[in-house]
């Protein structure tokens, strides 16, 4: 089926390329964590290339990490984000509404990975994995067990793609909770 897209800013003949790649994957209507695998091997070739981003898509802002919506499907059915990180910039603890692809194109990602563990009747966070991303590597992931936080713990400015199994566009963003951090972490 083909999907007639909306792209909101102005965009590269590669990132075109990218989203023809996805639309084909998303469009074979497999459950969510096979699509984020397929789409991560579509990802990754372009991860680094000069000419997929145009400068204005990786620019930052000194205030919190910045997001740029790259491309929205007109169905929903996908949609492509750049985020730009500065030095030290991070979100915050969350998981997402749907399946998401997360790929490093410049400088590296930390993340923590946690999962909810009930002890009677609360739940409180643990965290479960440290990881770092570098440059190239894709990761993906479907809910439910996605909660992470994501920061820039490098020197210079860290620039991922994230494509969702959502309309960010619409949304503003993947956020589906945000979570109070731990009390042993700073
Ligand atoms: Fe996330």
């Amino acid at each position: 089926m083909t999907t007639p897209t909306a792209t909101p800013v102005a965009t590269t003949a590669r990132l075109a390329r990218l989203v023809e790649e996805v639309r084909a994957v998303v469009d074979r209507g497999l459950p969510p964590d096979l699509t984020a695998y397929l789409v991560g091997e579509r990802l990754a070739p372009h991860l680094g290339a000069s000419d997929l981003l145009t400068p204005e898509q990786c620019a930052g802002d000194p205030e919190r990490y910045r997001q740029h919506v790259l491309h929205a499907e007109r169905d929903g059915g996908f949609s492509i984000v750049a985020l730009v990180w500065l030095p030290g910039q991070r979100t915050s603890i969350h998981d997402h509404v749907a399946w998401c692809v997360t790929g490093v194109h410049q400088g590296e990602e930390h993340e923590r990975r946690y999962r909810l563990v009930s002890d009677g009747l609360a739940a409180r966070l643990v965290a479960t994995q440290d990881v770092v991303n570098r440059q190239g590597e894709v990761c993906g992931f479907a809910p439910p067990g996605d909660i992470h936080r994501v920061w820039n713990g490098g020197d210079g400015t860290a620039i991922s793609l994230h494509i969702y199994g959502a309309d960010i566009s619409r949304l503003g963003s993947s956020v589906r909770r945000v979570y109070e951090q731990p009390t042993d972490e700073q």
